[in-house]
């Protein structure tokens, strides 16, 4: 018997008579499911990220059961299946080199079975734009949710931010100023409970820009990981995306070019990671949405830093959640928003945030009074070492060095300069620039967070706790200092980092966006003329494929294949 075309997406695999129907459905009944569930039951697909080896989202199993009973209630048959997870604090060399093979995988897996609708479970730091790209490029209804932060770190009557407190405590033992066994029980007291980094570093930043995006419930982003109200928040989810499939509320309705120039502008406002630019970046590729990194620049100018949290202010995502949250946020800065764009939620912007109230202004400030003036957030330079651009995070660095010329201090690879960071014959000063080449997305390969390179024990010994740092890596949201990052082209395409040598003076100038090498073009161009490309890393598998089609960081480093998207089609059956 021949198939019938259905116009619900499951129901050709479950709706089907002939003996397809009869393969699908007996397989599926194994599980012990009832016979209705394959009736007039939309299929919510939930894919989780869950994981013992990536302990940010060790909790997703117990998020993905109160899914469940909102799509049971809701009339839908929710469906859990695993996508890779990665976790920032095991995997090596860096989870950024598997971002694209988690779209990749995320993609197929949706396109592939028999669902209408996705929820996708994401934490740390790459799940959340990983996923989401895979799941922009199937454009079937889709609602995030994001693990929440861990709780506040405490230590000694001290408060705990995670990654912020590790670079500090770390300068603090090399610097002498803490015994090792100290070191050892800060550490125990840095992570409480489930959940992911709880300062403003890159998860809480995804978690607030997906918020931002329409992709994730309303006021769902800051929850703490085991509050009981992310169990709640994630029951209602339930509910909402069979309700979102009924109204064939697509990802594409949702991820409009005005819902990234928010997002933007939430970022800017949160004092958010500069991986945001690259996420967000590759995202809108999948959507085909035109998005540059002068955007970034350009959309947040007028916009103010308003939340106080690590690592640029003091307080964490406890105490933002309490504040409020995201929609305090969004409230306090809605005269710069797209308000009628409509979200997950079924509501626009504008009714999202409508209640909104700021229960603390210390730690979200109101606009007119904001924690950090208007332009303090992320800055896209260029010029000549940066033709196509680099990008740097104003709120973590050092005022005094917005505008700073000094000699280069050039390092080929990181674990050059890790060998020589604490000798006292190191030649640097303060005026010192430190460059690193080949930490890029094609050169490392995997564009890892080593931009902030740590400070020399040299300069930490004088009490120098920041300098200006230049490399095509990425930084930690975590990670704080004057430090520019993702310089495309990268040094291992040839760009004109590749070219940089000790001794060559670079002038960094902030207020111009400016970023140039004070070296003359006859020079550079003797320099280009011997350069030679780095031999690949791999001669298989998935780097190999990754070094051949990663793009460039000023376009959000995606596989060149994987840009856009194939949308919803139902594959061929080979039963
Ligand atoms: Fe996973 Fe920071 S290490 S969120």
């Amino acid at each position: 018997m021949a198939d019938e075309i259905f116009a619900r997406r499951s129901e050709n695999w479950f709706a089907q008579k002939g003996k397809h129907g009869f393969i699908y459905r007996e397989r599926m009944r194994n599980q012990g499911f009832a016979p209705d569930v394959f009736i007039d039951k939309p299929v919510i697909g939930i894919a989780t990220t869950w994981s013992e080896l990536n302990p940010c989202n060790a909790h997703l199993d117990r998020v993905a059961e109160a899914v469940k009973r909102g799509v049971w209630e809701a009339g839908g048959f929710p469906l859990e299946f695993p996508t890779m997870s990665l976790g920032e604090p095991l995997m090596r060399p860096t989870t950024m080199l598997f971002r694209n093979l988690l779209a990749m995988e995320t993609e197929e897996l949706i396109r592939a079975n028999p669902l209408d609708g996705v929820v996708l479970l994401a934490g740390c730091d790459k799940t959340p734009p990983g996923m989401l790209m895979g799941a922009a490029s199937v454009d079937l209804p889709t609602l995030m949710i994001t693990g929440g932060p861990m709780l506040n770190g405490r230590y000694q009557g001290q408060t705990l931010g995670s990654g912020t407190a590790v670079w500090k405590y770390d300068a603090q033992l090399r610097a002498g100023k803490i015994t090792q066994e100290e070191f050892f029980s800060i550490e125990s007291c840095a992570a409480r409970s489930n959940g992911s980094c709880m300062t403003m570093g890159t998860a809480s930043t995804m978690a607030c820009v997906t918020e931002a995006l329409g992709v994730q419930l309303p006021g769902s982003a800051a929850i703490p990981a085991v509050d009981s109200r992310r169990y709640s928040t994630s029951h209602l989810a339930g509910r909402r995306i069979v309700q979102m499939v009924h109204e064939d509320q697509r990802l594409s309705k949702v991820l409009t070019r005005e819902a990234f120039e928010n997002a933007i502008k939430v970022n800017a406002a949160i004092g958010g990671s500069t991986n945001a630019v690259v996420h967000l970046l590759a995202i809108a590729g999948r959507m085909g949405i035109p998005l540059s990194l002068d955007d970034f620049d350009s959309l947040v100018r007028d916009v103010p830093v308003l939340v106080n949290l690590m690592p640029s202010g003091k307080y964490l995502m406890e105490e933002f959640f309490e504040a409020g949250g995201l929609p305090v946020v969004m409230k306090n800065i809605e005269r710069l928003l797209h308000t009628q764009i409509i979200t997950v939620s079924g509501k626009s912007v504008a009714e999202n945030i409508s209640g909104a109230k700021s229960w603390n202004d210390d730690v979200i400030t109101s606009f007119d009074q904001p924690f950090k003036e208007a332009g303090r957030g992320i800055a896209v330079l260029k010029g000549s070492l940066a033709p196509d651009g680099a990008v740097m995070k104003l709120s973590a660095a050092t005022p005094s060095l917005m505008i700073h010329t000094g000699p280069a201090l050039v390092f080929e690879k990181l674990e050059d300069y890790i060998a020589v960071a604490d000798s006292p014959d190191l030649e640097v000063t303060a005026d010192t620039i430190l460059v690193l080449k080949h930490a890029g997305p094609k050169g490392y390969p995997g564009f890892p967070e080593v931009g902030n390179m740590p400070m020399p024990k040299k300069l930490l010994d004088q009490g120098i706790e920041d300098m200006v740092r230049i490399s095509d890596a990425r930084m930690s949201g975590t990670a704080y200092g004057t430090v520019v990052l993702h310089v495309s082209p990268e040094a291992a395409l040839g760009g004109p980092l590749a070219l940089v040598k000790t001794g060559d003076m670079i002038e960094l100038d902030i207020p111009a966006r400016k970023l140039n090498l004070l070296v003359s073009e006859e020079i550079l161009d003797e320099r280009r003329l011997l350069w030679k490309a780095p031999a690949p890393h791999a001669t298989r598998g998935w780097v190999k494929l990754y070094e051949e089609h990663v793009m460039q960081a000023h376009t959000g480093a995606d596989l060149d294949f994987l840009v856009g998207g194939s949308g919803s089609y139902i594959p061929r059956n080979s039963h």
